[in-house]
């Protein structure tokens, strides 16, 4: 096995300004793959591509808000000029959409599924075209990986939306690889736990917060890094064999 598995391989990763987006594709990076980066605070994403090339890798940042539908197929078009043919989307976009059903606003509805579902969506759809066309499909190298969550089959308190928008998701994921099983495109979902990023900080660090850390049973948030080999493993070459699937990463929160 080399220390470079996606050598040769390109990425795109949503969200990609920080949290779990940032660290994806720093791992993609690190394992060869040149990475687009896309997000709408460019500054972020301009900072991060520099750390990436200081470090040898290569990669671009392209602003994306992936609620603007017509703007993903331009965004990956600029990467393929740039880059070369997509062959792995990270579909990790996400926004917290939290709130009780008596105080939820439209604004904040439309929004939650706007990035969770239909960003997720039509991003697999621009993408899944561009690998069919390039030829990254029929080599058995085309690979969507959907970043749901464990709201998608749970409950979570005071996110009933999220969770809608992520059992969406997760079912797009299934929807997705079955549609495209022959074409040869693998769409599957990491399904996080919580862990500490910008979208649940403040929550954390509230009386409420450290109380629901608490309930869990090994008491504690997960890692950022604990999703790397997950993430490595649906991009990798040996993957075209893995589809549809879901895999949860929860340090048994839900348990
Ligand atoms: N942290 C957890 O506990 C956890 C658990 C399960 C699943 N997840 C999922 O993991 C993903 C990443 O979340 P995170 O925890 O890393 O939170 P985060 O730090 O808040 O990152 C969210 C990312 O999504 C981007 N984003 C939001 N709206 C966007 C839009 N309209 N267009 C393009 N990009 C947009 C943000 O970039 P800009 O604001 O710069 O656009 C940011 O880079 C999300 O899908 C989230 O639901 C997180």
């Amino acid at each position: 096995m080399t220390d470079k598995p996606l050598a040769g391989r390109v990425a795109v990763v949503t969200g990609a300004s920080s949290g779990l987006g940032r660290r994806f594709a720093h791992v993609l990076s690190d394992a060869g793959a040149a990475v687009a980066l896309m997000a709408r605070r460019t500054d972020r994403l301009d900072a991060e591509v520099a750390a990436i090339v200081a470090k040898g890798g290569k990669a671009v940042a392209i602003p994306l808000d992936v609620q603007d539908v017509e703007a993903i197929g331009p965004a990956f078009d600029a990467v393929e000029a740039t880059l070369g043919p997509i062959s792995i989307l990270v579909n990790n976009a996400g926004v917290g959409g939290d709130g009780m059903a008596m105080d939820m606003s439209v604004e904040t509805f439309d929004q939650t599924f706007a990035v969770n579902v239909r960003g997720v969506y039509f991003g697999a759809v621009e993408a899944a075209k561009r690998m069919i066309a390039s030829g990254v499909a029929e080599a058995g190298e085309a690979r969507i990986i959907n970043i749901a969550s464990i709201a998608a089959f749970n409950q979570l308190p005071g996110l009933s939306v999220y969770c809608a928008s992520k059992a969406a998701c997760a079912s797009l994921t299934k929807g997705l690889a079955r549609e495209w099983a022959r074409p040869r495109i693998a769409v599957n979902a990491i399904c996080p736990g919580y862990i500490e990023t910008e979208i649940n900080a403040d929550w954390f660090h509230t009386e409420g917060g450290q109380k629901q850390i608490k309930g869990f049973p090994r008491r504690r948030l997960i890692d950022e890094d604990v999703l790397d080999e997950a993430l490595l493993m649906l991009a990798g070459r040996r993957a075209h064999f893995i589809t549809g699937t879901l895999i949860s990463i929860d340090d048994g929160q839900t348990l």
